[in-house]
């Protein structure tokens, strides 16, 4: 299977997948990187990686469409088959879903459809819920609104800062997207409607 990741900021989301694949858990190639952000810490980690990676910069387009069609082209050039949000900042417009139907990934750290939208660990610590945790999901139309893949749920500690919470969101997140992008490759994930069904089920 074929990844295109894209990523705005540190990359952790990439680096956990980068390991899976390096350790024989996950059977998936990542054919492109891609990044908004020339500083990205993604690039980085991708050229590390040996990983080809690129950045368009969103200062040299005109509009978000054209900046979209770059994207798609360069997504298209590498044969991606999954294109996998990993931390990344802009939304997709219409014609990217429409270029990669189904096969657009991403993950939110909070258990949608709670706390959708940016800020979502700090929405769970100003909210007082006492769990909360993150969501891979297919991407569609809407934000952090399409079919929930793989959840992981963790417990919000009374002194939990942002910080303490926000890092033990992102160990799960570091868990459980690469478990999602496995079970996308072993054809196992089956779209019914809003619903995703894992065939076999997960135990
Ligand atoms: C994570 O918190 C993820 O939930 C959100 O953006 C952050 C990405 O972090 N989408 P990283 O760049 O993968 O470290």
């Amino acid at each position: 299977l074929r990844l295109g990741i894209l990523a705005s900021g540190g990359g952790t989301n990439l680096q956990a997948i980068i390991d899976r694949i390096q350790d024989g858990t996950l059977h998936a190639e990542i054919a492109l990187i891609l990044s908004n952000k020339p500083t990205a810490g993604a690039l980085q980690r991708g050229r590390l990686a040996g990983i080809p990676t690129l950045c368009i910069d969103q200062q040299q387009y005109k509009n978000r469409l054209d900046f979209d069609r770059a994207m798609v082209a360069a997504l298209n050039e590498a044969r991606v088959e999954l294109v996998v949000l990993a931390g990344f900042m802009r939304l997709i417009s219409n014609e990217f879903l429409e270029a990669f139907p189904d096969r657009i990934m991403n993950i939110h750290p909070a258990l949608l459809p709670a706390f959708s939208g940016l800020n979502a660990q700090q929405q769970a610590l100003d909210h007082g819920t006492r769990i909360t945790g993150c969501t891979v999901h297919f991407v569609d139309a809407g934000v952090d609104t399409g079919p929930i893949v793989v959840q992981a749920a963790v417990p919000v500690l009374q002194n939990d800062t942002l910080e303490t919470l926000s890092a033990r969101i992102l160990r799960q997140e570091h868990r459980i997207y690469p478990e999602a992008i496995r079970l996308f490759a072993e054809g196992r994930l089956r779209l019914e409607g809003r619903r995703v069904l894992i065939d076999p089920p997960l135990e």
